[in-house]
């Protein structure tokens, strides 16, 4: 194996999770079961493959990998294609409700009926990528006007896959934070309506609607697996990925003690320094990590309350291990299956594999010869770029 793996430094805090009613008041089991209803129902949705990597767990001493890959999820290349499409659609029928005055059906906003009034309602969103493709590719299917903030580092090739489904993209000079910022104060000048992954104090409906969103890719899972995992390694920005898995598990899996392993890039982790603070804190993110995805200074205030109540550990790693993991995926050991994963997806298999070759830390997360890992390959490639690149590193 790679000594990247081998050499890595990991931050980890073991967190005092004490469990308790966010898991179920959050994001209920029905705002799980109504999206996942809708999400299931439309054109071009199937189930994403739960690939065993046996050759891989077996080479860590441990029982099972299971790596859920979100590549190929609406041909969006990542996750994300569940949560801020369904998150316009609820808007949208919530908004046309109102100004027609009588309920409106999805499947009618689907079909086309509503055009001439969508067309009248602008979606807008702060992104550093895949949030605003699932967004403006779920806008073109509704016929509805979209506008995508991206910050300074954001790939031209995440831009032109954004601008490729009709959004109009404005690049800002400053940080994901900062997109935010500017989105939530143009959405309020111009009353359009912001379609965001992220929440903040008082704006919560299309934050949960998105979690909400993500609960098709767990349910899938649940269905798949006939034994719960003993351990999730979940990759986090602002923690709204982690905190609906973390919550649909929880809930699905109530009897079972799951090790619930939140994951963040060194440069910039949020919900690390929040989990230590015993509070929701900002980081001030100094440079930017590869893994553009998990970027994030500020945590969800929605998703914080779920993580602070589940997460058992939080874990930080660097950028040096991102290459190797995706490598190690598109070459497997033995008959494992060839994955194509992103910078952002493989943080969780990348802590996982580095906590089993560092003693001490296998054994702070009781990663023993019975161990089951579910992680979430959250994107394939979405910036061919940069993908290339890394996958030429040696
Ligand atoms: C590929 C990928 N994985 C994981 C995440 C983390 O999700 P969240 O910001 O909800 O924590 C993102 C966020 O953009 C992402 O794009």
């Amino acid at each position: 194996m790679h000594s990247a793996f081998s050499n890595t430094k990991i931050a980890h805090h073991v967190h005092n999770a004490l469990g308790g009613s966010a898991k179920d008041q959050v994001i209920t089991s029905q705002d799980f079961t109504d999206a996942i209803a809708e999400i299931t129902t439309w054109q071009g949705y199937a189930p994403t493959p739960l690939y065993a990597l046996r050759a891989l767990a077996e080479e860590l001493g441990i029982a099972k990998i299971h790596y859920k890959d979100e590549a190929l999820r609406f041909n969006l290349a990542s996750f994300k294609a569940l949560g801020g499409a369904y998150a316009a659609l609820r808007l949208l029928q919530k908004e046309l409700t109102a100004q027609l005055g009588h309920p409106v059906k999805s499947q009618d906003i689907i079909g086309g009926r509503y055009r001439a009034q969508a067309a009248g309602i602008t979606l807008v969103s702060a992104t550093d990528g895949n949030h605003g493709r699932s967004l403006a590719w779920g806008c073109q299917r509704f016929g509805v006007p979209c506008r995508i903030y991206i910050h300074a580092e954001v790939s031209e090739g995440r831009a032109e896959a954004m601008r490729a489904y009709g959004a109009l993209v404005v690049r800002i000079a400053g940080d994901y934070d900062a997109s935010v910022a500017l989105t939530r104060l143009e959405a309020e000048k111009n009353g359009w309506f912001v379609i965001s992954d992220t929440s903040w104090p008082g704006y919560q409906d299309p934050p949960r609607d998105v979690m909400a969103g993500y609960g098709v890719m767990v349910n899938e899972i649940c269905q798949t697996l006939d034994q719960a995992p003993t351990h999730v390694f979940l990759q986090g920005g602002v923690g709204g990925m982690a905190a609906s898995i973390t919550a649909f598990l929880r809930q699905y899996w109530s009897q079972s003690p799951i090790r619930i392993c939140v994951v963040e890039p060194d440069l910039a982790p949020c919900l690390f320094v929040s989990a230590q603070n015993g509070t929701l804190t900002n980081f001030n993110i100094q440079k930017e990590t590869v893994m553009a995805g998990l970027s994030c200074g500020a945590p969800s205030p929605l998703a914080w309350p779920i993580l602070d109540a589940e997460v058992t550990d939080f874990l930080t790693i660097p950028d040096t291990v991102v290459g190797p993991t995706m490598r190690l995926l598109a070459h497997p050991l033995a008959d494992d299956p060839a994955i194509t994963a992103g910078e952002s997806a493989v943080a969780g298999l990348a802590v996982a594999i580095a906590a089993c070759h560092t003693p001490d830390l296998r054994d702070a997360l009781a990663l023993g010869a019975d161990a089951r890992i579910l992680v979430f390959g959250s994107e394939g490639i979405t910036d061919p770029d940069i993908y290339a690149q890394l996958m030429a590193e040696v």
